[in-house]
């Protein structure tokens, strides 16, 4: 089974999890679009559902496929998110923001009763932080903030550079119009100092450690998928 496989076999077990009438968030990436390709199938065939996506990449291809949609202003309150990851821990502490989706993602997984994270069981680690974490900025005073979040990260023992998120040449914009560092801190092993840390400095708009969001982790491997409950 090749990556792109065992996404899907994630995504079609995350919809046993939609039921007919629930208010979606509805994620980013490509885990996430398997799931949308899935989900458009069963609406199709009469399934009815309102989805909040997470990035204009999303709503492009829910609209694409005939998903019918909401703002998260017209829907502030939703049932479930599923959404896929870059990262998840043992804990279902998450790293996300791979795709720069990381702001709407969250603000989206926090107004939803429950959030289940779907994944390809090379994003299982033992510790968080191989993969690089995504830190949304403000523009405004970049550097300024980039100082301030190597001396947080040091004063908490982890070093590793900052690099700005790039598209092509030109630096890279959220959907909400800021920049992303990518952190390779190389290992995390306290998220909730760090996301302390963060949280303190004021030009973070936001980073994409998610803690105690996902209720539920949906892990597909060779065997299949299989399920792992926050502790
Ligand atoms: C988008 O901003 C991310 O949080 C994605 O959910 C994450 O990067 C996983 O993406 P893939 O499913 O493409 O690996």
């Amino acid at each position: 089974m090749d990556a792109r496989e065992m996404k899907v076999k994630a995504a079609q077990a995350a919809l046993a999890y939609v039921e007919d009438g629930m208010r979606l968030g509805i994620g980013t990436g490509s885990t996430a679009d398997e799931f949308v390709r899935l989900l458009a199938e069963k609406v199709h065939g009469g399934f009815k559902v309102e989805g909040v996506p997470t990035s204009e990449r999303t709503a492009r291809l829910c609209v694409e496929l005939g998903i019918p949609l909401k703002s998260l202003e017209e829907l502030p309150e939703l049932d479930l998110t599923i959404d896929g990851a870059d990262e998840v821990d043992a804990k279902l502490t998450l790293i996300k923001g791979g795709g720069g989706a990381l702001l709407r993602e969250k603000i989206v997984a926090a107004a939803s009763a429950r959030m289940i994270v779907i994944a390809d069981e090379s994003k299982l680690v033992d510790m968080l932080g191989a993969y690089p974490l995504p830190i949304e900025i403000n523009p405004f005073g970049q550097t300024a903030t980039q100082i301030a979040i190597e001396k947080a990260a040091s004063r908490l023992g982890l070093t590793g550079e900052l690099k700005l998120r790039k598209s092509g040449a030109e630096v890279f914009t959220t959907d909400g119009g800021h920049y992303i560092f990518d952190a390779s801190f190389g290992r995390i092993p306290d998220a909730e100092a760090l996301s302390a840390e963060l949280n303190f400095i004021p030009g973070v708009v936001e980073h994409g450690l998610f803690i105690h969001m996902a209720s539920l982790a949906i892990i597909a491997g060779e065997a299949g998928a299989r399920t792992l409950e926050a502790k």
